[in-house]
């Protein structure tokens, strides 16, 4: 039977196809450190479980498609406190920032469009615009730039006239980095010479470390209505199970486009809603522990990649994960290995191999993205296991080699 050349032309997950390997491994006894996926192990906030119990009503029903108004207004709060002024109409509820992006890539593109994201970037914007038909064009940045954008002339000549919109993940998965003003107002210029929109993908809001300053481009004034906030409590509350994020701008007549996508998939979770929408109570504390956390475990990952023999990257300083160098010709065959041929006390460490990170043929190939969302210890023990892995790696490969 026929499949369509899309599915066919779309990629596996290279967060999670090695997850079989993995099973196997763990099948067989080894223990697994998992780096390869942003899971964070942090608690989700107990409101948010209160709120799911005490749902009592007699029918589940459907709710709304832009979202129960608990919710909305829930997101319009949670706006304000960062200064970000989203009215409850600017707001729609979608299943996590996943269907987020993608409703949006289906409303203001068409078949063949292109839409510029910085590479590399999280993985899953391949599969939205395949499922939408949508060129993926990177903007290519570096390691040793610490990932940040390259000159407008540069990214200006990318632009042509399919070009719809800049995807940016800010701060980015994979990289960690996190945008300076200079560099948003640079994509803000870009967008109104251009006249394109910016998708500002900001689910990792909270997770910046070092004392940098966050700033959404939802703040900034003269391009209100080209921004599309997409927007999660997956990372923001521990909660990627509950499947709520949202979509937010003040570009009504998109806002109103857009919705048809939501009346066409009828709504999002009613229960999981209402655990939601209490979490704006939680306190700002919370943040600036879990954010302590987070700081904490990027140190321990980067200072330990940073001793190890031809490990390349630079310090990241937002989200929870790293791109790093290795000194192997294909990481994906290297994390294979870890999984099957090695261990240390039946102990061994699975990473993202970065290659599907980038759009670009052949980059990212002895590159891997490590999520730091485990407790200390474990990160501990994952990077001595990488250290160690790396050495008997290297002489396997010249003893081969002979
Ligand atoms: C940058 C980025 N955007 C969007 C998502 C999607 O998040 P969710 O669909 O869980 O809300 C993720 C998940 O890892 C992400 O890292």
């Amino acid at each position: 039977m026929k499949f369509s050349n899309r599915i066919q032309s779309m990629q596996e997950s290279p967060i999670r196809k090695l997850t079989p390997i993995a099973t196997e491994a763990k099948k067989g006894g080894k223990k697994v450190y998992h780096l390869n996926i942003g899971q964070p192990d942090i608690p989700t906030p107990r409101v948010f479980f209160d709120a799911v119990k005490n749902f009592d009503e007699e029918v589940l029903a459907y709710a709304g498609s832009e979202g129960i108004p608990e919710l909305r207004n829930s997101f319009s709060k949670y706006y304000k406190k960062y200064g970000i002024d989203f009215e409850v109409d600017d707001i729609l509820v979608t299943n996590g920032g996943s269907e987020a992006l993608l409703f949006t890539l289906l409303a203001i593109c068409d078949n063949g469009d292109e839409i510029l994201v910085p590479e590399p970037f999280y993985t899953n914007y391949n599969g939205f615009g395949n499922t939408a038909g949508i060129k993926v064009v990177p903007i290519t940045t570096k390691a040793e730039d610490g990932f940040h954008l390259p000159s407008k002339e540069e990214i200006e000549k990318l632009v042509t006239d399919k070009t719809r919109a800049i995807l940016v993940s800010n701060p980015s998965n994979p990289t960690g980095t996190v945008y300076t003003m200079d560099e948003m107002n640079m994509l803000t210029d870009i967008v109104k010479e251009h006249n394109l929109y910016i998708i500002a993908d900001e689910v990792y809001r909270e997770f910046i470390y070092d004392g940098l300053e966050y700033k959404s481009f939802a703040q900034i004034d003269d391009i209100k209505d080209r921004v599309i906030i997409t927007d999660s409590i997956s990372k923001r509350y521990s909660a990627c199970g509950a499947r709520i994020g949202c979509i937010a701008s003040k570009n009504k007549d998109l806002i109103a486009q857009i919705l048809k996508l939501c009346q066409s998939r009828l709504c999002v979770p009613t229960i999981e809603q209402m655990g939601a929408a209490a979490l704006v109570d939680v306190q700002d504390k919370y943040f600036e522990d879990v954010a302590e956390e987070y700081k904490k475990r990027r140190d321990i990952v980067y200072n330990s990649l940073s001793k190890m023999d031809g490990v390349i990257c630079e310090q990241p300083h937002g989200a929870f994960y790293v791109v790093a160098k290795l000194p192997v010709e294909n990481a994906e065959d290297f994390v294979v290995w870890l999984l099957k041929d090695f261990d240390i006390d039946n102990e061994t460490v699975m990473m993202a191999p970065a290659e599907g990170f980038y759009a670009t043929e052949g980059l990212g190939r002895d590159e891997v993205r490590i999520s730091y969302v485990l407790k200390e210890e474990d990160l501990k023990k994952a990077m001595k296991i990488l250290e160690k892995a790396l050495k008997v790696y290297k002489n396997q490969k010249q003893i081969s080699a002979l």
